[in-house]
């Protein structure tokens, strides 16, 4: 299997145990002037603690699928459930590894491929909900879950689409064949909370870091190629400028008034029914 360096990167840099959003109790009072990288990670700390909030009273084992680099089974491991992971990501399976010293279970594989040896009161779905097959995915989850059992899923959902190929229209599940296939294959929502304002400062930081000190770094680094290296900054620009710009447009997963428009950050809370 192979490793998402996205992913590993975000670890490298935030250096929290988490790969998430984070929660912002008052979105609204952030300035990002202020903001310093203990907020972000507290803000991830507050995310697990408010999402945990949403696990029934009756559930003791929870299976922690995509479970990055283990700090939402950390927490809910000290809250005394009883947890095991699941990723199909070398680095995480070695970054699990380390951190529990090899007591926590670790299943190395997608979900849809996973092969349960015993049912579980609880799948979590921490920001994982949209790497996984959505049919596959639903139907994994009865074959994984105890009857009434529980999949408590966080993520963000397309909730609009308009004809355009803005990038928050890929690599998000549609919400309504989301919820349309939770039904389908016999689980009934029973509790629901749209938490996009109180994850949007993560992504209004992300975009202000960059433009106050990644672009006018890069400007500074292309300006001074030019000066000394008139030649071969010619030739790279050529080769790498396309490539660039088209990274560039990737700048848009950054405005939280896009994903506004386009998307939603949902927890979705659902029942196993017998059907
Ligand atoms: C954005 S990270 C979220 C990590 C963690 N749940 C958290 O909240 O910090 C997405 C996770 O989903 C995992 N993932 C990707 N594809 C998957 C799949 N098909 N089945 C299960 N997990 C998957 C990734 O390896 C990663 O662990």
């Amino acid at each position: 299997m192979s490793i998402d360096h996205v992913l590993k990167l975000y670890s490298e840099t935030i250096r929290s145990p988490f790969l998430h959003y984070g929660f912002w109790d008052e979105p609204k009072s952030v300035d990002l002037d202020s903001v310093n990288l203990q907020e972000i990670k507290d803000a991830q700390g507050r995310y697990i603690e408010h999402l945990s909030s949403f696990i029934p009273s009756n559930v003791k084992s929870i299976l922690d699928v995509g479970c990055g680099i283990g700090g939402n089974a950390d927490y809910l491991h000290n809250k005394g459930y009883h947890i095991e992971t699941l990723s199909p990501d070398d680095f995480q399976r070695t970054v699990i590894d380390e951190k529990f010293k090899g007591e926590m279970k670790f299943h190395h594989c997608k979900f849809e491929k996973f092969d349960p040896q015993q049912k579980y009161d609880l799948i979590l779905e921490s920001e994982s909900a949209c790497y996984i097959k959505i049919d596959q995915g639903f139907e994994k989850a009865r074959e994984t879950l105890r009857d009434g059992g529980y999949l408590l899923a966080s993520d963000y959902f397309v909730h609009h689409r308009d004809g355009t190929k803005n990038p928050h229209l890929k690599s998000s599940h549609d919400m309504d064949k989301y919820l349309s296939s939770a039904a389908a294959y016999g689980f009934e929502l029973i509790k629901e909370y749209d938490q996009t304002e109180n994850t949007m400062p993560t992504l209004d930081y992300g975009k202000y870091f960059i433009e106050r000190f990644i672009n006018p770094s890069i400007e500074y680094g292309i300006y001074s190629a030019k000066k000394n290296y008139p030649k071969t900054a010619r030739i790279v620009g050529k080769l790498m400028g396309p490539k660039f710009e088209a990274k560039m447009d990737q700048m848009d997963l950054l405005d939280s008034g896009l994903f506004r428009k386009y998307r939603k950050y949902m927890i979705y809370l659902f029942q196993k029914k017998n059907v």
